[in-house]
């Protein structure tokens, strides 16, 4: 009779052991012997509940809920801010030498196409004829006098023309940025009298230089011999938009980063330091190609020199200004 038992219990065990193994792959659902788990009441998303007040079967979450990872409670780091809303002029991360080769990473990868790779605004983008508005320089007063904060708030959130690079680059690289934007700055204003400080071989960096000059010299050279020289309106309209002054002068009165073109040739300009002067031909070269001497009142010093038109490429654009004034 035991023996019975035995035999009858472990034949239980061998068929469950096989239901449970198929021993190859199916696309059947599992057996379930016990359903009761399974098939239960329950509901589904965006469906109604009458034992709710307002009969959403979906619960909103408490307010003020934040969601994991998402706390951003640290304004200063987060939005490059203080409490005040001023932007901060201290980098709130650790800095060190690993951090900055961070920023130099991503620095060449996100920012050096247009702003240059010592953050001279001649990079790559620059100095073909893409028609993109001129990266400005970071070596220039305004740029110096920015606080990390704005600098900061430039990547997260993009500033006038150019776009946010907040999707493509997390708060820590943003700042590792901003330390290395500074890195670079000091890198450009080393007295040489304090070159001995580094390890670098001075002679090498002027030979680098000089070539690098020549090779400037002779492609302006050769861009000169052959170049046009006609001076109209239809050329300076055609330069107006390929040097993508149109991202910030318009011509029809709107105002946009800059002041508007309509009328402004002959008119009286007013400028932050006081002084005021008509909008003559001379003028109008000097606010081109030296922007940052006088600035229009109401308005930022904001715009990029432009260094590289021709004499007749800048009358050009003085008859295509002239013919949207009366005067
Ligand atoms: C596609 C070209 C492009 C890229 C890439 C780019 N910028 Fe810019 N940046 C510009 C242009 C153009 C302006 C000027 C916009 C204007 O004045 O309307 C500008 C302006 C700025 C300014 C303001 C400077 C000033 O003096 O007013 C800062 C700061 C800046 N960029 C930082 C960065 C950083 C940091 C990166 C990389 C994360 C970056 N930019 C990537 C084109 C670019
Ligand atoms: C990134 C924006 C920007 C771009 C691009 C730009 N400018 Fe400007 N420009 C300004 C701003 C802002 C001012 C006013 C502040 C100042 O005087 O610098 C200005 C001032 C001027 C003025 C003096 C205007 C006045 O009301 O007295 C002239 C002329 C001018 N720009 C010509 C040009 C030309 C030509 C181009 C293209 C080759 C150009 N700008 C591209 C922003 C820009």
């Amino acid at each position: 009779m035991q023996l019975m038992i035995t035999r009858f219990f472990a034949l239980l065990l061998i068929s469950i052991v096989m239901i449970s193994c198929r021993g190859q792959l199916s696309d059947k659902p599992p057996i379930h012997p016990q359903q009761n788990m399974h098939d239960q009441e329950r509901f589904n998303a965006q469906q109604e509940n009458p034992f709710f007040e307002n009969n959403m079967a979906m619960r909103p979450p408490v307010e003020g809920t934040v969601a994991r990872g998402l706390l951003r409670h640290d304004v200063a780091l987060f939005e490059g801010q203080d409490e005040d809303g001023n932007y901060i002029t201290e980098n709130p991360m650790e800095l060190n030498r690993d951090f900055l080769n961070r920023g130099r990473q991503m620095y060449d990868i996100y920012c050096a196409m247009c702003h240059g790779g010592t953050g001279d605004g001649q990079g790559i983008i620059m100095t073909g004829d893409y028609g993109y508005v001129p990266a400005p320089t970071f070596h220039r007063s305004a740029s110096y006098e920015m606080p990390e904060g704005e600098l900061y708030s430039a990547i997260a959130n993009g500033i006038r023309n150019m776009p946010a690079y907040n999707t493509q680059i997390k708060v820590e690289d943003r700042w590792a940025i901003v330390a290395y934007i500074r890195a670079l700055q000091e890198s450009q204003n080393v007295r040489e009298t304090e070159m001995d400080r580094y390890d670098v071989d001075l002679a090498e960096l002027r030979q680098i230089y000089t070539e690098e000059r020549e090779r400037e010299e002779a492609l302006a050279a050769a861009r000169a011999v052959g170049a046009d020289e006609t001076v109209s309106v239809e050329r300076g309209e055609r330069l107006y938009v390929q040097n993508a002054c149109n991202a910030c002068h318009s011509t029809d009165g709107t105002d946009l980063v800059g002041p508007t073109f309509a009328g402004l040739y002959g008119s009286e300009r007013n400028f932050t330091d006081g002084t005021s002067q008509i909008a003559d031909e001379d003028y109008i070269i000097e606010s081109i190609v030296e922007p940052e001497v006088l600035i229009v009142e109401g308005y930022d010093n904001v715009m990029a020199a432009y260094t590289h038109l021709s004499q007749s490429e800048l009358e050009s654009l003085v008859e295509f200004i002239r013919s949207l004034s009366d005067n």
